[in-house]
Formats: structure tokens, sequence, C-alpha cells
């Protein structure tokens, strides 16, 4: 096992702090580290029970998962009972230790957190502060270690407010732990709290003797394409932009794809916006989008046109937009003839986030030729309001985004096989932060308040003229 001089006392030293914060950019090596870290002085020294925490269970497989086995098979293959699959949520050792994966789209699971001596949650900023309030609240007993890891998002992640700055929401006061320039040039930190002593640690790609040339290159051209990203990857400093929705887009040649299931997507722009239409295709859990039509201002027969040239094979349903019903009653008509139908997509309250939760769910790659999809998968970040990160609003209106949710609209969230099945509910509960339980409150009151004003007006407009409301857009 080779180990990186940066992470060689958190490897080598036993654990003191009840918490470690392991922050740093892209390709530092905190993962590989902390997964050397409970194999070595966790899981093969005593029999012991580790957890592994995620945000969304399916996300284990590609990352927490084949890096615990690989470790595993390139180790010490015979330590463990079985064989290592490819979709399991848990790692049995022949000396009775074991690897429990879990996630927060399963609360229920969080139970089984019982007895867990350490827990990693990976990217901790992924998750929630009344997520890790619950974590901490369950692994009370004895000695239990918890080790958290992730790139610096915004300042206004839990993880910054948290372990960081704290800004008192009522006076704006901010309270400091640890200033960020203390952070970046101390990088090794250790300071008290309510729930037990905390070790800071920084690190960036600079520290990983074990990356390529190239990869450090390719994160040193943020510098010129993206210097926000730049700070963030490269630097491994705190964002000040949007959190991006869509963080990991492998983009390829899938023109000639053939495999998969094949789905079609089409979100209207009327005559205000543009037209999306998609096609996207789904086999395990990969999620390819192999070709896209954008455009504006089109005739119904220029967008008939557009769908004849997209090459739809017969028989095949687009699943539509439901905005402009007009357009679509149109449309079809024209194009029954070529074997095409349209379905309305499933919209309503929440679809979007879900919609989009779904999509993440994947592991998505983009055919080279679609542009726009590219540029709205990387462009489209969470909207922040005072400073919050709101999980429901974006900082665009992205059609390809929109289209590939209405051409999966009946597809299922990827959750692996032999999961435990699990009912994607989306986080409404207010949070243990005071600050942001605060602001999640007013903002319900005033929603509930926006909507009793709204069904009123509703009402005297119908009572008035029967007047028909126009379909609101999401
Ligand atoms: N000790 C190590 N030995 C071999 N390869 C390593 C080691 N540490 C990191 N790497 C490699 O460096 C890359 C980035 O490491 P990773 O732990 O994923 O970084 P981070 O979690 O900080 O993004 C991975 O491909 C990993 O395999
Ligand atoms: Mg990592």
């Amino acid at each position: 096992m080779k180990i990186a001089p940066r992470f060689a006392p958190f490897l080598l030293e036993k654990l003191t702090e009840r918490i470690v914060v392991m922050i740093g950019g892209y390709g530092s090596g905190k993962s590989m580290a902390i997964a050397q870290k409970l194999l070595i002085d966790y899981a093969l020294r005593k029999k012991t029970k580790i957890a592994i925490i995620r945000k969304v269970f399916g996300t284990h497989v590609n990352s927490t998962y084949s890096l615990m086995k690989r470790l595993i098979q390139d180790e010490c293959p015979n330590k463990v009972v079985g064989k290592l699959g490819k979709n399991t949520n848990s790692i049995q050792f022949s000396n009775g230790s074991e690897i429990i994966f879990l996630a927060l789209d399963n609360p229920e699971k969080l139970k089984s957190l019982d007895n867990v001596e350490v827990a990693w949650i990976e990217e901790a900023s992924e998750i929630y502060l009344h997520d890790f309030t619950e974590i901490t609240g369950r692994l009370r007993t004895g000695d239990t270690k918890i080790i958290l890891s992730s790139n610096p998002l915004t300042t206004s992640n839990w993880l910054y407010r948290y372990f960081f700055v704290w800004e008192d929401d009522k006076t704006g006061e901010k309270t400091t732990i640890v200033s960020e320039d203390e952070f970046y040039s101390i990088k090794d930190i250790i300071k008290e709290s309510d729930i037990g002593g905390v070790k800071y640690h920084h690190s960036t790609v600079m520290d990983n003797p074990f990356v390529t040339e190239d990869y450090i290159k390719q994160l040193r051209a943020y510098k010129r394409t993206d210097p926000f990203k730049y700070e963030v990857a490269f630097k491994g400093k705190f964002g000040v932009l949007g959190e991006r929705v869509f963080e990991n887009i492998t983009v390829g040649d899938y023109s000639q794809m053939r495999e998969g299931t094949q789905y079609l997507g089409f979100d209207l722009g009327d005559k205000i916006s543009y037209n999306a239409l998609v096609d996207v295709r789904i086999k395990g859990q990969d999620l390819y989008i192999v070709n896209e039509w954008y455009d504006k201002d089109m005739t119904i027969p220029e967008i008939a046109d557009e769908f004849r040239k997209f090459g739809i094979p017969r028989g095949k349903t687009v699943w539509n937009d439901t905005n402009f019903p007009q357009t679509i009653n149109t449309l079809k008509p024209m194009l029954s003839g070529d074997g095409i139908s349209f379905q309305n997509a499933k919209k309503g309250a929440g679809s979007v986030q879900a919609g989009i939760q779904k999509i993440k769910s994947y592991n998505i790659h983009i055919d080279k030729r679609c542009r726009h999809t590219l540029r709205e998968f990387k462009e489209l970040a969470y909207k922040e309001i005072n400073g919050i990160k709101q999980e429901d609003k974006y900082t665009l209106d992205p059609h390809t985004v929109d289209a590939i949710r209405y051409a999966i609209c009946k597809v299922q969230m990827y959750v692996p096989k032999g999961d435990f099945s699990h009912d994607y509910t989306g986080q409404t509960l207010y949070s243990d932060n005071p600050m942001v339980a605060h602001l999640q409150r007013e903002k319900k009151m005033q929603e509930r308040k926006k909507n009793t004003t709204n069904a009123k007006v509703g009402k005297q407009v119908a009572l008035r003229g029967r007047v028909k409301q126009p379909l609101k857009g999401e």
C-alpha cells in the first residue's frame, strides 16, 4: 500500500479527535486516504463495524464501494468473506469486521448505525446539517469517530457555516471558528466543540503524488476557462459561485450508440424561448444523451421537419412539455404519418427537483455534438438567496435538462439491484441549523400567504368573466 506524505500522519497515528473534517480540491487523495485508514486501522485490526454514508445510495457503487473493493482486492483479498460483487450494501471480513454502506435517502437505514465505531461521510457537502446532527446523535457510544470528506463548495454550504464561519440570522453577526486563511495556510488544525474535538485537514491535488501530469494540467486549465472552478478544484478553496447541480459529466462520442432503452423528450419554447428535443438512452446506471435539437423562432411545420430529420424510429413516443397544448395538438397529425406519437410528461409540485434528482442518480454521459446540453449541464447551479442554497431553485432555465426530465418521466430513479427498496421523498424537513430553520419557516409562511392570495384572486376572476387562466410554466 502506498501512502501520500500529506496523509501520512492521518494514516499512521491513531485518531484522537471525534470528528475529522477533510476538505480539499479535486483529486487530492482524500477518499483514498480515508479508505486506507478504515481498512488498516479499523477493519483489519480487530472486529469492528464501520459505516460509509452518502446522500444518495446509488452513488456508493461507483465511488466508495468500488474504491473499498479495489483496495481490498489489492491489499488483502483473503481477508473478506464472500465475493465482492457490484451490488451490495456491506462487506464482511473474516475477523468479524463489517463495512456497511448507508445513505440518507433511506433514513430508516440509519438505525443500523448502532454499534458503529467509525463512520465516513463522503461528499459531506451533499447532506444537510440536520442529517449530520442525526448521525452524530446516533453515534454517541464510546469512542466513535466521524470522518467527513468534501470539496470546498460554497460558503453557504453547511460545512462552511458549521466548521468555519457561523453567521447569526437575526443579527448577521459572524463567529469565526476557523478562518479560511488559517485553514489554507496551517492546513492541520484542532478545535474543541460541544460534540467533541474536531481535526481539520486541507489538501490539494499537489499533495497527491499518484495523479498524472495531465490531470493536474486539466485542473490548472480552469484558471482560464472557469476561474471560479479553479479556486475550488485546483486550490481547494471555498467557492463563491453557486453550487453546480451536475458535478460529474462524461463527454464522449455516442453517435453510434445502439444499446440501452431509448427515451425522447421535447421541451417547447413556443414564441418566447428555445425548443429542445433530446434522445436519451439508459443502460444500467448509465444515462446517455446521444442527440439534441435546439432552436427557437420556428413555425410548427418547421418544427415537424426537424423532428423528421432527428431520426426518430417509427412507433416511438415523444414525452412533451404540457405548457403549450395547442402546439402539440397541431404537431401531432403532422407527424403521425411518420409513426411519431406524443404523450404529456408528468408534472406537478416538486417535479423539477425530483426529476433533476433522478437524472443525478445516473452516471451522465453526453455526446460531444450536444453543445447545448453540455453547456446547460455545466452551467446549471442552485440559486442562492441571502447566501442560502435553494435546493429547488436554479440559476437558469435549462431546456435540454427539462426535455430529459420529460423523456424519463416514467423511468424510476436509479437504485442498484439487491439494494433495499427505498422511497425518495426529498428533503423538506426544517434544518437543525437554527439559521436555516428560521429561513425555511419564513419561506413556508410566505408561500402559504401567497397561495391563499392567489386562490382568492383566481376565484374573483372566475366569478367575473370565467376568464381561463393561462397554464403557468414551472
Ligand atoms: N495512496 C494512493 N495510492 C495510489 N493511488 C492513489 C493514492 N491516493 C490517491 N490515489 C489516486 O489519486 C486519485 C485521486 O484520489 P482521490 O482519493 O479520489 O481524491 P479525492 O477524494 O481527494 O478527490 C485516484 O485516482 C486515486 O486512485
Ligand atoms: Mg473523493
